[in-house]
């Protein structure tokens, strides 16, 4: 079985093709995180676990939502994660931190493959657009088939060697990059908003609520860039330096 966490739509996405090659269920975690709901899953088939990198590590969330939920049948965990950046150290605090969440929750760590995938991170800087990003999902595409010939084989994917220091350099401050990074407070619409409601409809969180024909933000913001990406009228601004960014889903790339 295959889990995914996504904001726009690059775990998804791995998640889906992964999906294909494996010929096995794919489920949104965002369905459960929403509604504040545990997860009770049963597979004999691998876990297969897909998110983003949100500042070296999976989303707090979805680490949450791990935590919180059951998995009968199969014993494999493996995890699949999609980053910016084009190397391991991108998830500096994986390799020491998901194995014990794996043993807590008395599973086997099976490793973790890393999938570059374009850039979200609009609100805090300037992302890829046109033939850059067609690239990188192409070279993505690529990963893919290995990594689900190793879960075929219920293989291990490759270990990570991410230096200590660099392991250091994050995880005592994990919780406190989360307090500063994930606020929503410099969130606004501005006159193009036509109050359509899909940062409503596509926020994890549910965060956001439409209030007299406008988005209001709650403070429960994960910072996973989906209101700010996928508002069709790219009304959603963040503090003053979105205005002339680009926006990017994936969806927005595929053919
Ligand atoms: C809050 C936040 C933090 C991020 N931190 C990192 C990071 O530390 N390293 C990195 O390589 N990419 C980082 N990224 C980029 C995303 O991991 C990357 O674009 C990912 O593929 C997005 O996945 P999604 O479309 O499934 O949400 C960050 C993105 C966001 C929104
Ligand atoms: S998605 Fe954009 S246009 Fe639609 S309500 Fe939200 S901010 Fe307004
Ligand atoms: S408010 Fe926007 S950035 Fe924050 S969690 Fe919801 S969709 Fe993601």
């Amino acid at each position: 079985m295959i889990i995914y966490f996504s904001g726009t739509g690059n775990s998804k996405y791995c998640a889906e093709r992964l999906g294909e090659l494996l010929e096995d269920r794919v489920v949104d975690s965002g369905r459960y995180i929403r509604e504040r709901k545990k997860g009770k899953f049963c597979s004999t088939k691998p876990y297969v676990f897909c998110a983003p990198i949100y500042a070296s590590y999976i989303p707090l969330i979805f680490e949450r939502f791990l935590k919180s939920s059951e998995f009968e049948g199969s014993k494999e965990f493996y995890f699949v994660i999609t980053l910016a950046g084009n190397s391991e150290r991108g998830g500096s605090i994986l390799p020491d931190t998901l194995p014990d969440l794996c043993r807590d929750l008395g599973k086997e760590y099976m490793h973790t493959a890393h999938i570059t995938m374009p850039c979200n991170f609009v609100t805090y800087m300037n992302i890829p657009s046109g033939d850059e990003v067609g690239k990188t999902i192409e070279e993505a595409e690529k990963k893919l088939p290995e990594c689900a010939e190793i879960i075929k084989a219920h293989g291990k994917f490759k270990e990570w060697t991410v230096k200590k220091s660099e392991y250091y350099a994050v995880k005592p401050f994990l919780r406190f990059y989360y307090k500063l990074l994930m606020k929503d407070k410099k969130f606004f619409a501005d006159e193009s908003c036509v109050g359509c409601g899909a940062c409503e409809r596509v926020c994890p969180m549910k965060n956001i609520t439409i209030e007299n024909g406008r988005p209001v933000w709650h403070g429960h913001c994960t910072q996973c860039t989906a209101c700010i990406n996928r508002c069709p009228k790219e009304a959603i601004q963040f503090g003053k330096k979105t205005k002339d960014r680009e926006r990017y889903y994936i969806e927005k790339y595929l053919k």
